[in-house]
């Protein structure tokens, strides 16, 4: 059979995913601390390499992963070209408009200031609402910028809640619906068809 190689973003979504392929032919044993990128499957079919999240959609775009596990929330901010083939069903939380009760009145000007880390979902959120924004791009800790006026509201996801209350805030508005899909390089799904849905039977049966 073809040799695939998955692209796996490093952190919690990546590692559970990897568990996914336990004790099937695809399983890797690896040692977490290690700094190594590339491991392969003990037969040596698959070669999985570990990137950054918002970067497993890049590489399986271009074709140098054929399958990569990610966010939804990547996929809806980075709009590449690639085939959502699975819901794996777990990484599960919600992308959401989040800050202080009265966030909305506080606008100057009539603008919304926003900060997310995800700037194309959030124009593409508000591309047909009556409503002038500013999105102000960050990488992190985003649930600060309304805490010291630098932003009316947030965008973020939110997974248990406890970042928005520890900090005052509150969902105003629930969005997508986001959890770790398994996605596929448009010519790989063509070409390497019969393994990708063997992979596929795998994720399946193990959520
Ligand atoms: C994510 C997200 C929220 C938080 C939500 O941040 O951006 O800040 O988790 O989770 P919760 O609802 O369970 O509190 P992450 O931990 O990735 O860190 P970051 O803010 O540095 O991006």
């Amino acid at each position: 059979m073809d040799r695939i190689t998955i692209a796996i973003a490093k952190g919690r979504l990546g590692d559970e995913g990897l568990s996914l392929f336990n004790n099937s032919d695809m399983e890797i044993v690896r040692d977490k601390d290690s700094r190594k990128l590339v491991f392969s499957d003990a037969g040596g079919g698959t070669k999985y390499i570990f990137v950054k999240p918002s970067d497993v959609v890049t590489y399986v775009e271009k074709g140098v992963a054929d399958l990569g596990i990610v966010g939804k929330d990547i996929m809806l901010e980075e709009d590449k070209d690639v085939y959502e083939i699975l819901d794996l069903n777990y990484g599960k939380c919600r992308f959401a408009i989040a800050g202080f009760r009265n966030s909305y009145n506080k606008k100057k000007d009539g603008v919304l200031r926003i900060a997310s880390k995800y700037p194309n979902y959030v124009q593409s959120i508000f591309e047909n609402r009556n409503q002038r924004i500013e999105i102000i791009k960050l990488n992190g800790s985003v649930e600060l910028a309304p805490l010291i006026d630098l932003s009316d509201v947030i965008v973020d996801i939110v997974e248990t809640g406890n970042t928005l209350r520890d900090n005052g805030l509150e969902v105003l508005e629930e969005l997508d619906y986001i959890s770790a899909r398994l996605i596929a390089n448009k010519a790989s799904y063509r070409f390497k068809y019969q393994i990708i849905k063997k992979i596929e039977k795998i994720l399946d049966v193990s959520r």
